[in-house]
């Protein structure tokens, strides 16, 4: 693991990067920052170092990957035809978390689009991404840097937990801002069709392009009406990645849905007979919610609950410790401010990841708006919970 300055001179990057550069062109695979999450980067023209990608990850081969380019002109190498639309918002976005669908040139290799014709593409926001794209020299293509099927990664320790061993080097450039993954739009369809929701969120893109539509399996899977994450879907999956599992910390999660003072109940009583059952219950919150479970669980436990900061370490105190009349209570985090959803984002893979180190068996998470990047984060919550879904204010009428 190397650690890099982001914030350093360009030329001190290159210099500091230029080592990865060399691995990228012996086919190695080098996990990196981008603004989203931690990408595990290879060369995407070679299909060696794009076949150790799959390898380390446990990626299912049918799972496309996202081709990162630093320049402009490179889009019109890679792809047939570039819609007006696809260029408003490369001038609006890029570079930044937003990744387009276009139909592929015969340049890039089957594997980096699993066998189809279409090529995803994006220009990420990191100087360190930015600079690694430069020394290799090539587009690069960069999945996420975690075990298939856990939590993305938005610190490099992240990575080492998952990938440690298995890859050719890990580029420590601090914590990632957005802390999601970018949001995909195929741009090969009139009008396009978003198909991951991310850090650009549906009216930003609305704004720039007019009405767009959504893959009917994100409605699938947000509103947890398949009871499955993986495998059967109805019809076809236009984006492999979204029917496979996600995000899934060791706790079963299961998210509750309705109006605030409901759920809040609910969790309550929830986490009253999962503990009289034996089992360890984990609470994802929000900051305003926090004085609700100060007053169940004691005054000490709440206070000493702080919103995990991006910049600290998971070792930091997000757990709600708990007051005498509670030795086996809840293990309390919360996402941050409901008034800083974009803050709440970047905290969310760090929580469930850092639920792995406790002896947490069942997470209730509280549902947030769906609006905006709140939408995104559902998204990400809903496939850790393996669309477990309770919709309390249902409960309540019957
Ligand atoms: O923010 C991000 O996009 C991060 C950073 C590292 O850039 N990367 C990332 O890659 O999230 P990955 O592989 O974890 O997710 C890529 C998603 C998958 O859901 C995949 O199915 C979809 O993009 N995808 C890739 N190429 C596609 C294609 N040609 N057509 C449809 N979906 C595609
Ligand atoms: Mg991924």
């Amino acid at each position: 693991m190397t650690t890099v300055d982001p914030h350093g001179s360009k030329e001190d990057l290159l210099f500091a990067l230029y080592p990865f550069g060399q691995m990228i062109e012996k086919s190695g695979v080098v996990a990196f920052p981008t603004e989203t999450v931690y990408g595990l980067g290879a060369s995407a023209l070679d299909p060696a170092g794009i076949e150790k990608i799959f390898a380390a990850k446990g990626r299912p081969s049918d799972n496309p990957l996202i081709v990162h380019i630093t320049r402009m002109e490179e889009v019109f190498e890679l792809v047939q035809s570039v819609p007006e639309k696809a260029i408003k918002l490369m001038e609006a976005f890029w570079p930044g978390p937003l990744t387009m669908i276009f139909k592929k040139r015969d340049i890039i290799p089957h594997i980096v689009t699993a066998g189809g014709d279409t090529v995803a593409l994006r220009m990420p926001d990191h100087p360190v991404a930015k600079a690694l794209i430069e020394i290799s020299g090539v587009p690069l293509v960069a999945p996420s840097a975690n075990a298939s099927g856990k939590p993305s990664p938005t610190r490099a320790e992240h990575v080492w937990e998952d990938l440690e061993g298995k890859i050719h080097g890990i580029i420590d450039g601090g914590s990632c801002a957005v802390g999601i993954e970018s949001t995909v739009i195929d741009m090969t369809v009139e009008p396009p069709m978003l198909l991951r929701p991310g850090g650009i969120t549906q009216k930003m893109i609305r704004e720039v392009i007019g009405p767009i539509r959504r893959d009917q399996h994100l409605d699938v899977i947000d509103r947890g009406q398949s009871s499955k994450a993986s495998g059967d879907f109805p019809g076809k999956v236009r984006s492999p990645g979204m029917k496979y599992t996600h995000y899934a910390p060791k706790a079963k999660v299961l998210i509750l849905r309705g109006k605030r003072k409901n759920v809040l109940n609910r969790v309550k009583e929830l986490e009253k007979s999962y503990r009289e059952s034996g089992e360890k219950v984990g609470i994802i919150t929000v900051d305003e919610n926090l004085e609700y479970y100060e007053g169940v669980y004691g005054k000490s436990s709440a206070a000493k609950t702080k919103p995990v900061d991006t910049e600290k370490n998971s070792e930091s105190g997000t757990t709600v410790s708990r007051e005498k009349g509670f030795p086996e209570g809840p293990c309390i985090r919360t996402l941050g401010s409901e008034k800083r959803v974009e803050k709440m984002a970047a905290n969310l893979f760090a929580i469930l990841r850092d639920f792995d180190q406790t002896d947490v068996g069942i997470i209730l998470a509280e549902a947030l708006e769906d609006r905006e990047i709140g939408y995104a984060i559902m998204n990400r919550l809903s496939k850790a919970a393996g669309q477990n879904i309770l919709y309390v204010d249902e409960e309540d009428r019957s």
